[in-house]
């Protein structure tokens, strides 16, 4: 029997993690269980830098950069700021060419949400990555489970019995705003995500546009801004798989990198504020108490700005495409109590080290 780790226990203590074995979800009839999360003792070596061309470039020059949508049967822009919402588009069948177009749509609306992928789904891990390595360098988890045999699949993972998701039962809510792995030097662009179980309520997304964070702010202070840069750190996120907890690996030693507080994207050319309450640290060069300060600000501007924000109800057959280096997101966890299973996959191609809208700005 697995031992449960459940969000109500304190950090234990090493000795008794060493005791249990660390719990594998149960390997039952359920259809998606060959994509469990599994959690393999390998060590990675430190990622590499690499060129990152964005495919969205490629579609500026197509004749119709939205041609992927022509035979949609319905589009609908979720918020006026951030994400649409797509029908009759089946995404496992786009050529090389459609590909690109979604990567600029999802660069413009920061979120495109395609329904109906049953398709996509069913076709399996190998095309899941075949797919993903269209946008970019598929993104290894130094933490998370994955299929085995597939560790470019990053999971997430919960049912009656376990949670494999980055969930603290310290807090007095499960929201945490963040930008996928921002510690790494090149974090993610367009990131694809998808539920292979979910709860029957509950368990939805929450979207921002941080290019309408950053808009509400007042010239001058986005001035300043544009003159920072920003410590993000994965040393937290390894720290908690180090205390037992979402698998107990940490397969990369986690790292810290240096990123502009305001980026700019490649394609768009839009600029967006850049900090996440998860991963960001430290504004460099700032006193400490500076630096306190303007992220807590920064980061409750994020929190209570429902005006720039989405909310994504999933449904069976959903897949959502966001941009991450424009938006943020967070997970909602209240379908706990119900001990639904929900199980989720996200491919994540890397993108280019974030752009600063000011130009020149140092990075070191
Ligand atoms: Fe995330």
């Amino acid at each position: 029997m697995s031992q449960t780790i459940t969000l109500t226990q304190q950090a234990e203590p090493a000795t008794l993690i060493l005791k249990n074995p660390v719990q594998q979800p149960p390997t039952d009839d359920y259809r998606y269980s060959h994509l469990l999360p599994h959690f393999s003792q390998d060590r990675y070596p430190p990622l590499t830098p690499f060129n990152h061309t964005d495919p969205g470039l490629r579609a500026l020059e197509h004749p119709n950069p939205r041609a992927f949508l022509q035979n949609a049967t319905s589009v609908v822009e979720i918020t006026p700021r951030l994400g649409t919402e797509v029908h009759g588009v089946n995404l496992a069948e786009l050529d090389s060419d459609a590909r690109d177009e979604v990567a600029l749509e999802v660069a413009r609306r920061g979120l495109v949400v395609f329904r109906g992928q049953e398709d996509f789904m069913n076709r399996g891990p190998e095309f899941y990555k075949s797919f993903g390595e269209h946008f970019g360098r598929l993104h290894i988890h130094p933490t998370s489970g994955h299929p085995e045999g597939f560790p470019e699949i990053h999971l997430v993972y919960r049912d009656a019995n376990s949670t494999f998701n980055y969930e603290r039962d310290d807090a007095i809510t499960s929201t945490v705003w963040h930008s996928d792995v921002s510690y790494e030097l090149q974090p993610p662009g367009l990131t694809t995500f998808f539920l292979l179980s979910q709860p029957a309520t509950g368990g939805d997304t929450l979207f921002t546009s941080q290019v309408s964070t950053l808009k509400k702010l007042s010239p001058p202070f986005v001035a300043f801004l544009r003159t920072l840069t920003a410590v993000h750190s994965g040393i937290e996120q390894a720290d908690f798989s180090r205390s037992g907890k979402r698998g107990a690996t940490v397969r990369r030693e986690p790292v810290e990198n240096i990123h502009p507080v305001v980026r700019r994207h490649p394609v768009t050319g839009e600029e967006a504020l850049y900090v996440n309450r998860q991963f960001t640290r430290r504004i460099v060069g700032l006193k400490r108490e500076e630096s306190e300060n303007i992220l807590r600000f920064l980061f409750d501007h994020i929190d209570k700005s429902g005006d720039n924000q989405a909310r994504l109800k999933w449904q069976p057959g959903t897949i959502a495409l966001w941009d991450n280096r424009i938006t943020a997101h967070s997970a909602i966890v209240d379908y706990a109590d119900s001990k639904e299973r929900r199980h989720g996959a996200r491919i994540t191609p890397q993108a280019e080290r974030p752009l600063p809208a000011l130009e020149g700005l140092k990075l070191e």
